[in-house]
């Protein structure tokens, strides 16, 4: 019998602007996206009626009814599966869990079926998922549905950090308070080596801070946690938090920076990652 296993990486937004909202009320972006090599696994086998389930260390709370992602992804093919989903990552954290497990579904269920179409109203279970399809660093315009590949990120060393809480993306989207805000430059950085490639970063942003933090001040206590870690060049949060992360030249530094700020705060999830 078939059984297909899929990584389902955390996507974290190194930069993400916001630059005007149509007139459905959604926001237009321009946001430099990058995969961890931390994340959800998704499993996904042949059944003779659907099921699915999930497990791992953070399924608390994770709904197993079809108001999940990953059992509306697994239903546009129309076929019955048994799938289990392996949460690792936080919910509504900012870092694309939820598009990254229907992204990883879709490949799956692609894989089982032979089916390299895509079926009517994948890329619209949520803004993210097409990003995460991809599955490399890219450059996401419009609402997320103007991807493209961004192939000259040099070595990242990041620790993730999330204090807990969730936050409600259309609350923040909605609190902000410029909706029309510069975007990247038209070219992004080419040959840029680690030290620089952060230098370039720290002179974009992400618009949904300010919001984010008025909704959950403990995002201020994030990033002030992150920025002062030994080695941190640049503190941001991603998506619309609230996790954040902090950028290191090396891996050794992230690795040593994550073990000190998981032993002084015990509760966050922490994670030194490799982003690409
Ligand atoms: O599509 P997704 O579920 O990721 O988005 C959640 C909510 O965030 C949307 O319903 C919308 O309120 C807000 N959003 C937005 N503009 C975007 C993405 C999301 O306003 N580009």
């Amino acid at each position: 019998m078939s059984i297909i296993k899929v990584f389902a990486p955390a996507k974290v937004n190194l930069t993400l602007h916001v630059t005007g909202q149509r007139k459905d009320g959604y926001h237009l972006l321009d946001s430099l996206v990058a995969f961890a090599d931390v994340g959800d696994r998704v499993t996904v086998m042949p059944a003779p009626a659907p099921r699915f389930e999930v497990t791992g260390p953070r399924a608390d709370g994770v709904p197993t009814d079809n108001t999940n992602l990953v059992a509306r992804a697994a239903a546009l093919f129309g076929i019955p599966v048994h799938i289990l989903l392996s949460k690792h990552l936080p919910a509504s954290a900012g870092i694309g869990g939820g598009s990254s497990d229907a992204a990883a579904t879709l490949l799956a269920l692609s894989d089982l079926t032979g089916d390299t179409k895509l079926p009517e109203g994948a890329t619209e279970l949520g803004a993210d998922v097409r990003v995460c399809l991809m599955r490399q660093a890219a450059r996401m315009r419009g609402i997320g549905e103007d991807v493209i590949p961004y192939h000259d990120l040099p070595p990242l060393f990041a620790v993730l950090a999330n204090p807990g809480i969730a936050v409600s993306t259309p609350a923040v989207f909605a609190a902000l308070a410029t909706k029309t805000n510069p975007p990247m430059p038209k070219k992004l950085p080419k040959g840029l080596k680690t030290r620089g490639f952060i230098d370039w970063l720290a002179t974009q942003r992400n618009d949904l801070e300010a919001p984010a933090i008025d909704a959950a001040p403990v995002i201020a206590s994030v990033l002030q946690a992150l920025s002062s870690l030994p080695g941190a060049r640049l503190a941001r949060m991603s998506g619309s938090g609230a996790t954040c992360f902090a950028l290191f030249d090396t891996e050794k530094a992230a690795q040593d920076a994550a073990r000190g700020l998981s032993a002084r705060q015990p509760d966050w999830w922490v994670e030194p990652v490799r982003l690409s």
